[in-house]
Parts: C-alpha cells; sequence; structure tokens
C-alpha cells in the first residue's frame, strides 16, 4: 500500500458567530480523504494566549481580517508539512511550530497553525474510518500516561450572559448552570434546556429583555451576580429540579477585564475590592448559593491570590484557571507546583496545535486537576471539541446556552455519539 502523506492544504477567509473573519483549513490527503477545520476567537482574550494573528488593515473588516493567516497557511506552514506522514500528528504540529519559530506562535499566528493541525487531526480520522473522538483516544496513548477510556462529558450551560459578552452592566461574565444528578448527557442537558426555558419565561414576566449574548445565554439589564443567580435558582425550582442536588450553578468572573491597579472594580455591583476582599466576596457567594465551580475568580497574573484562593476555596469549590493557564502547559506546570486552583480549563486556540492541547490535558489530569474543555465566544460550525471532550475523557465540556446553532451543534453532536456508540456519560463524583 502506498504510504499515506498530506497532498494538498486549502485555506479560507470564512466568518465566526459574530461576524468576524477566522479560519477555514483543509487538508487533504493522498488517499483523497480530507477534512475542514474552522478556528474560533475570544473576546475576553488573556494575556498569554498564543497570538491570533490578524491583518490590521483597517479597509476591511475594521482591521480583522485574516488574509495573511490565510497566506501563511499557503506557503510556509504548507512547506513545512506537505508530503509528510498526517497521522504523525506530533511531528506535524512541531513542525508548524518550527516554521512559526516563536513561543507565543507570534510570526504566523495560532489561528492559522490550529487551522492546519485540527484539519489535519481530521482528515486523519476520515482516513482511518474513525469517529474523531475515538481517533483522539487512540493518538492520546502516546500522550497521557492515563489515557483513560471515552466519556460523556457533564455540560456546563452559559444561560445568563455580562462582562464583555453582553452589553450590559453586569460586571461577571458567565453565569452557568452543570446539571451532575444524571445518569446520561441527553437527560442532563434536557435538564439545562428546561431551566433555559424557564429562564426566559421569568425574564419576561419581570420585563425583562430576552435577547442573548454572544454564547446564547440571556443579557438581561441586571447590575450583580446576586441578581442573576437568584434568578437562575427562581428558574431551576420552577423547572422542577433541585440546585445543588440535580443541578449546581457555576460562574466565570473573568477577572482579569475588571482588574486595574491591584483592585477588582465592580462598577455594576459599584465595589472596588482588593484581592482579599474579592476572595471573601467570592466566598460569600459560595456560601450562599449553590456554586460548584469558579473559573477565573481572580486575575490571570494574581498568582499571589489565586494561592489563597485555592486555601480558601479549593476543597470546597471547583477553581478553574483560564486565563490563568492559558491551556499552556508550563503555566500549568506552575500552577501545579504552587498549588494554584484544581481545574483547567483547555481551549485549542490558546496554544494553537493538538499536540500541545493534548499535553495540557495528560498534564493536568495525571496531576488530579480536573479539565473542562471549552469553545470561545466567537465560534463557528466546528464541532470538534465534542470529540475532544470525549476522546480524552475530559470530563466537562463548556459550550455555551443551548441557543444559537454555534453552540447547540456542539450539544448534537454529544447526544448523536452518546446514543450512536453507547458511551458512558461521566458520573457526578468522576466529573468534580
Ligand atoms: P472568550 O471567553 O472566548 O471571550 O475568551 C470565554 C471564557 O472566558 O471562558
Ligand atoms: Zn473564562
Amino acid at each position: 500500500m502506498a504510504k499515506l502523506t498530506i497532498k494538498d492544504i486549502l485555506a479560507f477567509e470564512v466568518l465566526d458567530s459574530r461576524g468576524s473573519p477566522t479560519i477555514a483549513a483543509e487538508v487533504i490527503l493522498s488517499d483523497n480523504n480530507s477534512s475542514m477545520a474552522y478556528v474560533p476567537s475570544g473576546a475576553s482574550t488573556g494575556k498569554h494566549e498564543a497570538l491570533e494573528f490578524r491583518d490590521g488593515d483597517k479597509s476591511r473588516y475594521h482591521g480583522r481580517g485574516v488574509s495573511k493567516a490565510i497566506n501563511f497557511i499557503k506557503n510556509e506552514l504548507k512547506e513545512s508539512i506537505i508530503g509528510l506522514d498526517p497521522l504523525d500528528q506530533k511531528v506535524i504540529d512541531t513542525n508548524l511550530c518550527k516554521a512559526d519559530g516563536t513561543h507565543n506562535k507570534s510570526a504566523l499566528g495560532a489561528n492559522s497553525i490550529l487551522a492546519v493541525s485540527l484539519a489535519n487531526l481530521r482528515a486523519s480520522a476520515v482516513s482511518r474510518s474513525m469517529p474523531l473522538y475515538q481517533y483522539i483516544h487512540s493518538i492520546n496513548k502516546q500522550v497521557s500516561k492515563l489515557n483513560k477510556e471515552p466519556i460523556l462529558p457533564a455540560p456546563m450551560l452559559n444561560i445568563l450572559n455580562g462582562g464583555v459578552h453582553a452589553d450590559n452592566k453586569i460586571d461577571f461574565q458567565e453565569f452557568m448552570i452543570q446539571p451532575l444528578g444524571f445518569n446520561t448527557f441527553k437527560s442532563a442537558l434536557r435538564c439545562g434546556v428546561e431551566i433555559f426555558y424557564e429562564l426566559k419565561n421569568l425574564l419576561k414576566s419581570e420585563n425583562l429583555i430576552t435577547s442573548v449574548g454572544d454564547e446564547g445565554g440571556f443579557a438581561p439589564q441586571l447590575a450583580t451576580a446576586e441578581e442573576a443567580i437568584e434568578l437562575i435558582l427562581k428558574a431551576i425550582k420552577a423547572s422542577g429540579y433541585e440546585a445543588g442536588k440535580d443541578v449546581f450553578v457555576c460562574l466565570d468572573p473573568a477577572s482579569s477585564e475588571f482588574f486595574n491597579e491591584n483592585k477588582y472594580i465592580l462598577q455594576g455591583a459599584d465595589k472596588h475590592l482588593s484581592p482579599g476582599e474579592m476572595i471573601s466576596y467570592l466566598k460569600t457567594l459560595t456560601s450562599k448559593y449553590p456554586i460548584n465551580s469558579i473559573e477565573d475568580g481572580l486575575d490571570e497574573d494574581d498568582w499571589e491570590g489565586w494561592k489563597s484562593l485555592t486555601e480558601t476555596l479549593g476543597s470546597e469549590v471547583q477553581l478553574v484557571g483560564d486565563d490563568l493557564f492559558a491551556t499552556n502547559p508550563e503555566r500549568i506546570k506552575r500552577g501545579i507546583e504552587e498549588s494554584v486552583a484544581n481545574s483547567v480549563l483547555i481551549k485549542m486556540n490558546q496554544i494553537g496545535t493538538i499536540s500541545e492541547t493534548l499535553e495540557a490535558v495528560a498534564l493536568s489530569q495525571e496531576n488530579g486537576y480536573k479539565t473542562i474543555i471549552s469553545h470561545r465566544s466567537g465560534e463557528t460550525e466546528d464541532t470538534s471539541i465534542a470529540d475532544l471532550a470525549i476522546g480524552l475523557a475530559a470530563g466537562q465540556i463548556k459550550t455555551g446556552a443551548p441557543s444559537r446553532t454555534d453552540r447547540v451543534s456542539k450539544y448534537n453532536r454529544l447526544i448523536i455519539l452518546e446514543e450512536k456508540f453507547k458511551i458512558p456519560f461521566v458520573g457526578k463524583n468522576e466529573a468534580l
């Protein structure tokens, strides 16, 4: 049989869910199998993420075009891997990184590199006639000592949006619900969806708007986190579920967005808090409400604050590093060494290749840190994160509200994979 190689790579400037240009890349193999991958984009982007390359030419898409990144794919990146074995994802990714040559992918852009890395992964799965999740599981053997069996993740649904994802006054970016008391993914998701319906009814009855933010959650004109949580608790009750048993509340304040000169400035709530006061505030919220997870509770560089937050709340609440870790194995390592946080948010485009993403997950899991595979606020029809969550047995997935196809497409992929391949659903204790 002829050796399988990468025959061609195509790239297109397409649009994400905010109408911002993004990249679709297609890897075509010598056996004529191929696949397309689309790259997402963040709004509350962390300082330590790999660079997203944009044209900066104000005459096109307000400077947000990606035509230069597309050219990098067609030239430098294509040259670095053409003719190689696509099944050796590690070599492909190493070559892509070498072509860039910088520590944060600032020469060619993490968006162009990820598009190729992910399209290569997807095309390889097609060529091997494997569902993507299974192929991911098979290559993870070389990366992870645990390489846990595929499992459906517990969903985290962001049903109320604030911060930079919405045009309201709420300081915290995300108010999520996590259904946990269920035996299947589908029934857990159904719980989340029914709560979402009730939240809409409640908002209407209180004359609040029901338009949605970037991640599909409602974006009512509320001011404080307490008001948002109280509404969600009412919606849980109205839908016949029990908060703290069937379903929990998760927060993503995205604190780096409102941290300035060593103060957490909550304009909606009218609070100016020192790191110690912010920790006390989060502690008050967790003792008052059934909150089981807080992401980016403190700033991405506030390592001292994070240590004390972890000492204060780490044994009872999942503390998730998103901007803090930026899916970067070096930063995750520091977190593990300094006992900072206990969970890692995984976003492929924060680091820029599949191999580094797998490494980040393996490192976290091997050290007892929980992992949550995540979308970005700017998304596309690409559903690879659903397969990634299953194939790596991440335990949890965060991919928005059950509204807007850019969010729902991931949930639909999970529903179908669960039913078609009879994959088990993560139990409550395994998830958290
Ligand atoms: P982003 O937000 O995709 O806009 O960065 C998501 C998050 O903070 O989790
Ligand atoms: Zn976040």
